[in-house]
């Protein structure tokens, strides 16, 4: 598409990127300023007055098992604002989703426990009026008061489930789940036990689809066995690279598709985070290890990485993130969160990413190269993925 190449590389070109070093030029930025330009905001953004006129609107449209969603979905995770630091309002998180939907986006992802309940509220209020034309993902398996929203341990007992739907029900403004997806494995709890329980929420028309995020794989095979799943959510990005030993393998064989969680890996792969980053209190991102003194220099050559790439092809460090994942199987489906109208747009644009003759391979080949330094996620959160359910 030349037109579009030229017109992305004006607009990057006003924008002032270079192709000069990211850890130099970025010092002194937080995790809350606005990106500049230069971090990988969206182009037309940046240009400014173009935002509309440049922003993609998504018409591809990816299968997840029989579920149809957009090729990029939209995640809601940090629309309450207390993971990655305060957000700018709640009208402003209706705005947002409401501007996705408008945009072609058609998946939504929320959780019992964003917020806790108040990611589903939010969702909720802002699908309502769309609701026939959506698909709504959410997940249970914590014990989370459902007047006060206090957050507890581990619970995917029957009961528990069933309870926990319909409090999502209300909160979702709607009669029924698209997906729904046990959050973690319960080690107290037989996966069939969970899978005979999503059945009859099935049957009983409250569900119409199912995943799991972050299971074992004898869980995954044990759990499509009695109910054929739909989707398996775990963390993939051009760091977290995980699931392509044994889960995306599996997936292939069952015909289950795959949704990535944190895609752009909590922000890092736009290029909005450095080693000079300072977290404000509570952002969760503090407390991952590739972001650790010791590391995060070593994981810069990723950004760096795809800053080049991003710069050669006239698209954002965003977009290219995005794009890769989709290029590894066509039933990958990235949810990147966005609080900010311009990077949910930004990020639309992975659609319009074609990789030319080799230039996947090639990029690959460079990531490969690039040792990534430190966990994904802290210790404890990494001790409950993996988990093998216990046998019934
Ligand atoms: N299954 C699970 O266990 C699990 C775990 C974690 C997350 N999730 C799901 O995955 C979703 C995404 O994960 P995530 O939010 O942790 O990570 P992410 O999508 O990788 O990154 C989100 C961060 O990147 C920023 N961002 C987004 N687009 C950008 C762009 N184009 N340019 C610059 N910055 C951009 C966002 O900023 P702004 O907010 O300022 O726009 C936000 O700070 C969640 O919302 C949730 O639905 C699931």
């Amino acid at each position: 598409m030349p037109d579009d190449n030229s017109r992305r590389r004006f607009l990057l070109g006003a924008a002032g990127v270079t192709t000069t070093s990211l850890v130099a030029g970025m010092a002194g930025c937080t995790a809350n300023d606005e990106p500049s330009a230069a971090q990988g905001t969206t182009p037309a953004a940046a240009a400014g007055g173009e935002t509309a006129a440049a922003a993609t609107t998504l018409t591809t449209r990816r299968k997840l098992g029989e579920l149809e969603v957009s090729s990029v979905g939209l995640g809601c995770q940090t629309m309450p604002g207390n993971l990655y630091g305060p957000v700018s309002s709640r009208p402003d998180m209706i705005k947002v989703i409401r501007t996705a939907v408008d945009q072609g986006v058609t998946f939504f992802d929320t959780a019992e426990v964003y917020g806790p309940l108040e990611s589903e509220r939010i969702v909720g209020e802002a699908l309502e009026p769309v609701r026939d034309r959506v698909v709504i993902a959410t997940k249970f398996g914590f014990e989370v008061d459902q007047q006060t929203g206090e957050r507890g341990g581990l619970n995917s007992r029957p009961e528990h489930i069933k309870q926990a739907v319909d409090g999502m029900l209300g909160r979702l403004r709607t009669d029924h789940i698209d997906l729904l997806y046990q959050h973690r494995v319960d080690p107290q709890v037989p996966i069939e036990d969970v899978a005979g329980a999503v059945k009859e929420l099935i049957t009983a028309g409250k569900v119409r689809h199912w995943g799991l995020s972050e299971p074992g794989v004898q869980t995954i095979r044990r759990a499509h066995a009695v109910q054929p799943l739909t989707a398996i959510q775990n963390q993939y990005d051009l760091l977290a690279r995980d699931p392509e030993k044994q889960v995306l393998p599996l997936c292939e064989e069952l015909g289950i598709g795959f949704v990535c969680w944190a895609p752009l890996a909590y922000g890092f792969t736009t290029g909005t985070i450095n080693p000079y980053t300072r977290f404000v209190q509570g952002d969760f991102r503090a407390s991952v290890p590739w972001f650790s003194r010791e590391n995060i220099t070593a994981n810069m050559a990723v950004v760096q990485l795809l800053h080049d790439w991003s710069v050669r092809k006239g698209v954002t460090p965003a977009q290219l993130s995005l794009a890769w994942l989709q290029a590894q199987k066509p039933w990958i489906v990235p949810i990147p969160s966005a609080t900010r109208t311009p990077h949910l747009l930004d990020n639309l644009g992975a659609e319009e990413v074609t990789f030319a003759g080799d230039e996947l391979r090639q990029f690959t080949t460079a990531l490969n190269a690039i040792t990534i330094r430190g966990a994904r996620v802290p210790a404890p959160v990494l001790a409950g993925t993996g988990v093998e359910a216990p046998m019934p």
